[in-house]
């Protein structure tokens, strides 16, 4: 059936964005792959970046992002634990507003170790530079050559000691479909210890 003609109801739309959520996981070519993470600054003011999507545990409601330990986001969310992420698929008209709790993967278990081995060495060596990210930096700096990170160990745990996975739990999602033919808007909320509520809103 025509996409359009299922979502008109809180459980078909919410199996409709956790899906589009799986593809930007999955498939690089998706709009959802790129997520924009906005963050309270350590100044209070607001911050936001691009992050890559890597994994989507729906039964659960996670949504993991591979970063830099060091980087000035870290920081942020560790003082104020809250994220925002606005995802879009041009494709399907659809953009999600997430509000999230945030907290971050340090332990040397499978599923960090995972993201790692799946992350490409181009970007592997951008979490072994000795500086942190957001650093002045003399020239155009991006750690050791790509080659590095298959065959210097030392390089390789560097970059890994830095890495880290964001894990967000999906606390509101807003759904906003903007079809030529009527948009349409829903809100869901997962208050800690009650049922999700589902309700409609004016776009
Ligand atoms: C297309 C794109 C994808 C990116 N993906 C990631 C990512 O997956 N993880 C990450 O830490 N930074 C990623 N970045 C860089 C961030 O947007 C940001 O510049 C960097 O993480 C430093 O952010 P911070 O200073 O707020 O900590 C990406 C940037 C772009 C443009």
């Amino acid at each position: 059936m025509d996409r359009n003609q299922t979502l008109w109801d809180f459980t078909s739309i919410l199996a409709d964005a956790w899906s589009l959520l799986e593809r930007g996981a999955r498939d690089s070519a998706a709009g959802m792959h790129y997520a924009v993470v906005a963050t309270r600054g350590l100044d209070d003011l607001p911050n936001a970046r691009t992050l890559l999507l890597w994994r989507v545990v729906r039964e659960q409601r996670l949504l993991y992002f591979c970063t830099d330990a060091r980087s000035p986001k870290h920081a942020e969310l560790t003082r104020t634990p809250w994220a925002l992420l606005v995802c879009y698929e041009r494709e399907a008209a659809t953009q999600l507003r997430i509000h999230a709790h945030v907290r971050f993967h340090r332990d040397d278990d499978a599923l960090r170790r995972e993201a790692w081995r799946e992350t490409p060495p181009e970007t592997r060596r951008v979490f072994a530079t000795p500086v942190a990210p957001g650093h002045a930096a003399p020239a155009p700096v991006a750690g050791p050559p790509p080659q590095a990170m298959h065959a210097d160990s030392a390089a390789e745990e560097a970059g890994y000691r830095n890495f880290e996975l964001l894990e967000a739990t999906v606390a509101h999602l807003d759904w906003l479909y903007m079809p030529s033919t009527g948009h349409r808007r829903a809100a869901f909320t997962w208050a800690s210890g009650s049922e999700m509520e589902a309700r409609w809103l004016y776009p």
